[in-house]
């Protein structure tokens, strides 16, 4: 496995590989690897000669008061573990790599963001829309994979390669979990133990409120009541948001035709997460 920091090496690299005939897929990560990313790996070596993933933990994405400085970073584990995975490239540049000035451009996201986590995480979307861009030209791959466990990234992406006509293909992959239902994800190692048996709560709420949208007898208001109530019975976090939305157009639900998404957000003591199902009513 080859491990880049520069730009510039890993662009000869690739364009050496892209030569040679490779197609090239590409799993951008922040790290912290867990069953999660390497379901997208898989797939990506599945469907592409060669796959490149990349570990960098983006300081744009992060509000003021997020936790940029509490994510987890554990580049060397990642590293071993990305190479038993049979990953082929990491690219793993530092802040001042990306970043080397401040950014006099970025990408604005106006368009699905005054719902779910957009609303809350105010510019966050532009955030990692700007550096998934930027990702991507470096990487210039062919295809690239995101996790539906963050539904809301996954829908903007690909509006993004729409928009721009990108090259790259986006795919998305389901979304991984711990055998208790938890989904998996980076921050769950912020999760306190007393959290961590709570935390199964988000997704059992979720799962209520699918069940209810499949049977199609309650509107979105009553099932979201539901659920919500579920959800803080349970923990001693706090709901952020609980919505049903059309999906992947985010819109409110006026009828129950063509898929939804029920989705929600827990802040916990030392962690945020969130959660989603993607359900077609009956
Ligand atoms: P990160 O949270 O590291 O996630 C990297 C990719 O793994 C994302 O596409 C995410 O949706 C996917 N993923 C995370 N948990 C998953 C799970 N339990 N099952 C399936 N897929 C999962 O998302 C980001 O990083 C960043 O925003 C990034 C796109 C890299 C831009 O900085």
């Amino acid at each position: 496995m080859k491990v880049f920091t520069a730009i510039q090496e890993i662009r000869t690299h690739i364009c050496e590989r892209k030569q040679q005939g490779e197609m090239v897929g590409f799993v951008p990560t922040m790290g912290a690897l867990h069953e999660g990313h390497f379901s997208l790996m898989a797939q990506a070596l599945k469907e592409n000669d060669a796959v490149v993933v990349s570990i960098f933990v983006n300081p744009l994405q992060f509000g003021p008061d997020e936790d940029y400085e509490a994510y987890p970073r554990t580049l060397d584990a990642d590293l071993e573990k990305a190479e038993a995975r049979g990953v082929d490239i990491v690219f793993a540049p530092s802040a001042a790599e990306m970043y080397p000035e401040e950014m006099q451009t970025g990408v604005h996201v106006h368009e699905g963001t005054d719902v779910l986590c957009g609303k809350s995480r105010p510019g966050h979307f532009d955030g990692v829309a700007t550096v998934v861009l930027k990702l991507l030209q470096i990487v210039q791959p062919a295809r690239a994979y995101f996790g539906q466990k963050d539904a809301q990234q996954a829908a903007v992406l690909t509006n993004m390669a729409r928009d721009f006509n990108l090259p790259a293909e986006i795919v998305t992959g389901p979304t991984v979990r711990e055998p208790d239902g938890l989904a998996l994800s980076s921050r769950n190692v912020n999760l306190t133990s007393v959290e961590r048996r709570e935390a199964v709560w988000l997704y059992e709420g979720l799962k209520q409120g699918a069940l209810w949208i499949e049977e199609g007898s309650y509107g979105p208001g009553d099932i979201l009541k539901k659920a919500k109530h579920t959800v803080e019975a349970n923990i001693s976090g706090t709901i952020d948001y609980m919505d049903i939305l059309t999906y992947p157009g985010l819109k409110p639900v006026k009828e129950w035709n063509g898929q939804v998404i029920i989705a929600g957000a827990v802040q916990f003591s030392g962690a945020r997460l969130i959660d989603n199902i993607i359900v077609s009513p009956g």
